[in-house]
């Protein structure tokens, strides 16, 4: 057993070398995707969003926010002094409306703000004259038409509408909020990343320079302001200078040219539904590690190596974990691995040995490790491209989702590997959450219009 999971491990390092093609890899075709959209290549997308907070904005705006399993309906106060008040609901998404039919799904929507405005904002549904303008983090790849309209290019993260993809998915929500005479205007169109970076840069009272905002979450992400004259393919009329652009860098190599692909990645890719597409997203968010350790401990199961007393385990049925898993996996200190031992039945029926729990533990920290090595290519990708480092003294990036904020040392792990990349200059980057990003952000970005 112990050859073959230091074997594997072995094949979830990534060497220094590994480090600076992935980097140049990712310049590259982030720079390819700033000039033209192609179906495989990274998205690059413009989203017209042209102003950086300041932290003195003002007033009340609406949020939705669809990220994942829940949908979020939020008021959010801005107070013009770096601060924000939030009012929030949140119900999960049932499975069958992510892969159902466009109009059930966004009805569903509708009626939960509907909901929300009844509880909450009585005030607006009495008076015929009032209108909400509303920023919807929507976060899924939309090409942006503008900053409140845009089609979807497909669905990630298990979701799979399939009559929506192509659409305007702002349109598709406004005709229901319509329908139900809601009085509530869609005037953003709003990527969690997006949120991030505008939510970040309004809190920060600091004199470091937030240009990246990215997700770490479900799936992962970023968003950063790059200079309007450099984005070849954007042909809209704009007078301000820069732009947040969404890379939807989980799409970065998606021809798997330089990212390391194991035969678990490989079983992994053919359970999604959006497979061969968001490839570098299947190595590093959260909705993957947890499956990718399930791959790696069925594989020794079946060729009879580790828990061999398990008779009636659930190894063979897929995303029965999220990163949940790992990540508890990976905060065990005990001797004798207590939570490792109680995650592996839990979600696997698994009877374990200590050999087999430490084995497992060793494995859950390489699949964690290369995610982390592998995000810190992107990140130092951005910082690159926009030359950040050589016109800032510091540079401020906000980050958010449960792999961001919980996964044990996963940020430690990015500025490793970066500090590989780019030396001394890792200790002028800061990480820092963006606090409400989706609330805040999508607020923000519906008074952007005004
Ligand atoms: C989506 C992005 C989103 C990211 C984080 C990805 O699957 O394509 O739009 O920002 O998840 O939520």
């Amino acid at each position: 057993m112990q050859a073959a999971v230091d074997k594997i491990v072995d094949e979830f390092a990534v060497s220094d070398e590994k480090l600076f093609e992935l980097l140049d890899a990712f310049q590259k075709q982030a720079t390819e995707g700033l000039q033209k959209s192609t179906e495989r290549g990274m998205p690059m997308i413009p989203t017209y969003m042209t102003k950086v907070p300041k932290g003195t904005e003002k007033g009340t705006y609406l949020a939705a926010d669809l990220g994942g399993t829940n949908f979020r309906v939020c008021s959010v106060t801005l107070d013009g002094n770096h601060g924000h008040n939030l009012v929030q609901e949140k119900w999960p998404v049932p499975h069958d409306l992510q892969v159902g039919s466009s109009k059930e799904f966004f009805k569903f929507l509708a009626k939960k703000v509907q909901d929300f405005l009844c509880k909450h904002h009585e005030e607006h549904m009495e008076r015929s004259d009032s209108e909400f303008r509303m920023g919807f983090t929507f976060s899924f790849p939309v090409d942006q038409h503008s900053t409140n309209s845009g089609t979807l290019l497909r669905w990630t993260k298990g979701f799979d509408i399939k009559d929506a993809v192509g659409k305007d998915v702002t349109e598709l929500f406004q005709q229901e909020l319509d329908a139900l005479d809601l009085k509530v205007h869609i005037a953003a169109i709003v990527n969690d990343t997006v949120g991030a970076l505008m939510a970040r840069s309004y809190h920060n009272d600091n004199p470091s320079q937030t240009i990246v905002g990215c997700i770490f979450g479900t799936g992962t992400n970023a968003a950063y302001f790059e200079k309007v004259k450099r984005i070849g393919k954007f042909k809209g009329k704009c007078d301000a200078k820069i732009m947040a652009v969404n890379t939807e860098w989980g799409s970065f190599d998606n021809d798997l040219t330089v990212l390391p692909n194991t035969r678990f990645d490989v079983a992994l890719n053919k359970l999604t539904a959006n497979r061969d597409f968001h490839m570098f997203e299947k190595r590093v968010s959260g909705m993957f590690l947890g499956e990718l350790l399930r791959q790696v401990l069925l594989e020794l199961n079946s060729s009879g190596l580790m828990f061999k007393g398990s008779e009636s385990h659930i190894l063979t049925e897929p995303w029965g974990t999220d990163t949940s898993v790992p990540s508890i996996m990976e905060t065990d200190t005990s001797d004798d691995l207590t939570l490792v031992g109680e995650q592996l039945q839990q979600h696997f029926g698994l009877d374990s040995t200590l050999d087999e729990r430490r084995a497992t533990l060793a494995i859950a920290h390489a699949i964690g490790t290369r995610a982390a090595y592998i995000a810190a290519t992107a990140v130092c990708g951005l910082l690159k491209l926009t030359e950040a480092l050589d016109i800032f003294d510091s540079v401020d990036i906000g980050g958010d989702g449960s792999v961001f904020e919980f996964y044990p040392n996963f940020v430690q792990n990015i500025r490793k590997a970066m500090r590989v990349l780019i030396g001394d200059d890792e200790q002028r980057v800061t990480f820092g959450l963006a606090k409400d990003g989706s609330g805040v952000g999508a607020a923000l970005c519906a008074l952007e219009q005004e």
